[in-house]
This record gives structure tokens, C-alpha cells and sequence, in this order.
């Protein structure tokens, strides 16, 4: 029985994504830190499933997550857990921002060395690090350090993905670049979608489908995919112009 890691499975796209793979009779290793949840997951699904309760904003908690695992083989991990925040970057809280760099790209960072080390040493496994299209973009006024930290995600797996081919390895990395997706993402971050947003399952499915095509960036929504096309033809200027008025709109009042 093939095994997936799923962080941030308490909720949204993580859940869907611990339900694909029980779909596809995977055992499951879940992670968040609502045990609740979790509980719920396990009770829900037809597959083995074990759960760990961890802080990943907290650097020794992904260490000891990673250390719970040592003895799993790992065929695919769902790097997922992430938040957002929106607002004007003058007057955002420091505290919530650092601790978004630190979910968004410490943690995200660690787990992705970590279990890609283990991988690349029996050859074999998958990696989905969970971006956004605001990885893709050059840069979001409204959302800036969300943006910033989504782009962290996508240089990152871009650049491994080119290593591992140069290797020979039969290691894939991907990374997943969503538009809004319909899960408790937004009342997290205090927005509202401007866009209309895809639901997680459909997400999820079109995740799955881009790994097995092996793509190394995944853009789920066709929306998404046009504004990213057109961020890479626009001048760099206007394209964040851009994006600034659409994440404006999205500010709750
Ligand atoms: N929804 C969108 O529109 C959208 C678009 C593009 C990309 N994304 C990305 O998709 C990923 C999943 O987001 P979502 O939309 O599914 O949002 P969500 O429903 O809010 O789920 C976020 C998940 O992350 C976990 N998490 C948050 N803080 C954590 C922490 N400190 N330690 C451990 N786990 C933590 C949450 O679990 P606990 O609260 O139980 O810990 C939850 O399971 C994120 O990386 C997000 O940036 C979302």
C-alpha cells in the first residue's frame, strides 16, 4: 500500500487532497493542529490513517514531525499548510506576517529538504509543494507579503525540479498555483475573491491530473492561467498594477 503525507489536512484543499488519495487507496500520514479534524478524517475514510498534531509555524515542530516519520517511506507528500493576509503592507501586523514567512517558507523549506532527501535516496516519490498564482505574479500590492511568500515557493521547486532532472531522478516536484479556491483560506486572510473561486475538489483534481503529466508548475483555474500568461507579455510594472486592483477589491470591509 502506497503511503501520502498531507500537511494542513484539517480543512480545504489539504482535506481534499487526504480524500483523493484515500480514493485511491492510499494509507494516509495527516497533519494540523485542530486534532478534532483530524479525528474526523480518520473516522470518515476507508484507509489507514494516522495523525499528527504539530505547530509547523514552529521551526522544532517540523523537525519533530519530520523526525516522527523517519521510519515511513513516503510516496507522495502534500506540502500544503499555508495562510494568508491582506492589507496595506504599512499597516499589517509584523507578528502575523513573520508568522506567515514562517509557515509559508521556513516550514514549507524544512519539510520539503527533509522528506526530497529520504526520496532522492531510494529514487522514487512525488512532491507537490503548495504555491498559488500569486507565485507566479511579480509582485501583489494589498497582499504583498503573501504574494512574496508564494513566490518563495515557486523560484524554490522550479530550481529543484531542473536538478533532479540534470540527476537523472525519478524524484518529480511540483508546484501547485491556484486562483481562489472556496475554503476557510479567505476568512483567515480578511478577504473577499473578486474572482470567482473553483471549489478544492476541483482543485485537487486538477492537481493530480498535472503530476501524472508530470508538469512542474500547476495552474488549476483557466482564469488564473490567462492572468498568469498575461503577467509574463505585460511589463512588469503594470502587471503589478494590475494585480494591486484586483487584490483591492478583495480587501473586507
Ligand atoms: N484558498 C485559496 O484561494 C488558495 C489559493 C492559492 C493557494 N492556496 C494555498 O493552499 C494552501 C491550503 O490553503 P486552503 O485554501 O486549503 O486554506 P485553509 O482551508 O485555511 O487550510 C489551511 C490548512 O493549513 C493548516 N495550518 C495553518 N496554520 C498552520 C500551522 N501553524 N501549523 C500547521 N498547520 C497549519 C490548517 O490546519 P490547522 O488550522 O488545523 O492547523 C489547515 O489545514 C495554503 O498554502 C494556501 O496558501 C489557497
Amino acid at each position: 500500500m502506497k503511503t501520502a503525507l498531507i500537511t494542513g489536512a484539517t480543512s480545504g484543499i489539504g482535506m481534499e487532497f487526504a480524500r483523493a488519495y484515500a480514493a485511491k487507496g492510499y494509507r494516509l500520514l495527516v497533519t494540523g493542529r485542530r486534532e478534532d479534524r483530524l479525528k474526523q478524517l480518520q473516522e470518515e475514510l476507508d484507509v489507514p490513517v494516522e495523525y499528527y498534531i504539530f505547530d509547523l509555524g514552529k521551526k522544532k515542530e517540523c523537525f519533530a514531525l519530520l523526525d516522527a516519520l523517519k521510519d515511513e517511506t513516503i510516496d507522495v507528500f502534500i506540502n500544503n499548510a499555508g495562510f494568508g493576509l491582506a492589507g496595506s503592507f504599512v499597516e499589517t501586523d509584523l507578528e502575523r506576517e513573520i508568522s506567515m514567512v514562517k509557515l509559508n517558507d521556513i516550514a514549507m523549506h524544512i519539510l520539503f529538504k527533509g522528506i526530497l532527501q529520504r526520496m532522492v535516496a531510494v529514487d522514487s516519490g512525488s512532491i507537490l509543494n503548495v504555491a498559488s498564482s500569486a507565485g507566479l505574479l511579480p509582485g501583489g500590492p494589498y497582499m504583498a507579503t503573501y504574494y512574496a511568500t508564494k513566490a518563495y515557493v515557486t523560484s524554490l521547486t522550479r530550481a529543484v525540479a531542473v536538478e533532479l532532472r540534470e540527476k537523472k531522478s525519478h524524484v518529480r516536484v511540483h508546484a501547485l498555483c491556484p486562483g481562489p479556491v472556496d475554503t476557510e483560506f479567505n476568512a483567515n486572510a480578511d478577504v473577499v475573491f473578486a474572482l470567482k473561486g473553483i471549489s478544492a475538489k476541483d482543485c485537487v483534481k486538477a492537481a493530480i491530473k498535472g503530476m501524472d503529466k508530470r508538469g512542474v508548475i500547476i495552474v488549476p483555474n483557466f482564469t488564473m492561467k490567462l492572468a498568469v500568461i498575461a503577467g509574463y507579455i505585460l511589463p512588469r510594472s503594470l502587471a503589478v498594477k494590475i494585480t494591486g486592483h484586483q487584490q483591492k477589491k478583495k480587501l473586507a470591509s
